[in-house]
């Protein structure tokens, strides 16, 4: 990774420019700065806090008591989306945690995406009052455009959340794109934040062009990206773009394989937990695999969203701040980079969803 990307990485328990850090200077767990939570700076916004809990493929009937344990366990980041089909529940278990006095809602940062159906200007509002409703909050803390793919529209009283089928139940069912153009769902994602409903908005899976494009026409910048990114799938480029731009960037499938090994989209084999030099780095800092992956991306300046079930791995996956990587280590994860992406519509809604779609082509 370049030192420029990282220079924007202005983590905020003093992690900036780690790359230029000596051996002597990094690992120092004595120092109290070291165990901040620690945030991301976000244009017009408060900082973000650098680990989130994600919840794509959390069960709906878990999701609620597993937010109230995340919670007490110090996750003050909550990435949803009405697409996870657990938005009830996580609003369940985010207002009992407020009711036992775990923390106050401003102290949270609460992020969902309008779905790929809901693109059509007039759409918007309806998809996040329906996610405000059910998490339970007044606003959201961001708001991104979850795919740069425009779905025809699902009505919310006929099927929610919708899904990529237009009609699951037909005979072959496809997804039906809806050529929508980018600018307009913007412009009422802007009127979102100007009726206080979002504090920011953003986006999600767009690459530098479609971000060049929305940056020459808005009138709200996009204050975060979230892409996919792990060791395997560094996106150099695509971050240094934002960092340039102020656009903070969020990790998403930050571990990389694991997500997609239960849904045969990735195996054992692609999995960076595996790799020698991430098992020699988690012998010698005594760290789990998954921690040295985590720390990597915390420390390049990302904010990761880490999804997990288990309440023991809830506590791993936060507790990232007491160790730090050497600018050499940094560099040598940067360098298992392969461009593996997990997560492309571009194959997988063909096998799926009976449409080619791919979008970072
Ligand atoms: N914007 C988008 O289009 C998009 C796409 C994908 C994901 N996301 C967001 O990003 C979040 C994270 O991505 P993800 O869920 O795909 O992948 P991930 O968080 O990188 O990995 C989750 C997988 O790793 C396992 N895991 C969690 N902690 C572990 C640990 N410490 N050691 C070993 N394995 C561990 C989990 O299993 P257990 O649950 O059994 O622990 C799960 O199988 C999502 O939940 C979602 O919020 C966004």
């Amino acid at each position: 990774m370049t030192t420029l990307a990282v220079t924007f990485l202005d983590v905020s328990n003093g992690l900036k420019n780690n790359h230029d850090k000596t051996q002597s200077q990094a690992n120092r767990t004595d120092d109290p700065s070291m165990n901040q939570p620690l945030s991301i700076p976000v244009s017009n916004s408060k900082p973000m806090p650098a680990i989130g809990l994600g919840y794509w493929k959390v069960d709906p009937t878990e999701a609620a008591a597993l937010t109230v344990e995340a919670l007490k366990a110090g996750y003050r980041h909550l990435d949803c989306a009405s697409d996870y089909g657990n938005e009830s529940s996580v609003g369940a278990g985010i207002a009992a945690a407020l009711a036992q006095g775990v923390c106050n809602r401003e102290d949270l940062w609460v992020t969902s995406k309008l779905w790929n159906t809901f693109h059509r200007p007039e759409h918007v509002r309806s998809a996040l009052l329906r996610s405000l409703r059910d998490l339970r909050v007044d606003y959201l803390d961001l708001y991104l455009i979850h795919f740069p793919i425009s779905l025809k529209h699902v009505p919310i009283e006929t099927r929610y959340p919708a899904g990529w089928f237009f009609e699951p139940s037909a005979m072959s069912p496809k997804m039906v794109p809806d050529a929508v153009p980018i600018r307009e769902t913007w412009q009422a994602m802007e009127e979102l934040v100007d009726a206080g409903l979002v504090r920011s908005i953003g986006v999600s899976n767009f690459g530098t062009s479609l971000i060049r494009d929305l940056l020459s026409q808005c009138r709200i910048r996009p204050s975060v990206l979230q892409v996919e990114s792990h060791p395997y799938l560094v996106q150099s480029k695509l971050l240094r773009y934002c960092s340039e731009e102020s656009i903070a960037c969020t990790a998403f499938s930050p571990l990389g394989a694991p997500s997609y090994i239960p849904i045969g989209m990735a195996t054992e084999m692609d999995s960076v937990l595996n790799h020698s030099l991430i098992l020699s780095l988690a012998k010698n800092y005594d760290k789990t695999p998954a921690q040295i992956v985590l720390r990597w991306g915390v420390q390049r300046g990302t904010a990761i969203v880490p999804k997990t079930s288990k309440l023991h791995r809830l506590r791993e996956n936060l507790d990232l701040a007491g160790f730090e990587l050497t600018s050499q280590e940094m560099e040598s994860i940067d360098s298992l980079d392969k461009n593996q992406r997990f997560n492309d519509p571009g194959v997988f809604c063909e096998k799926a969803f009976g449409c080619y779609f791919p979008i970072y082509e």
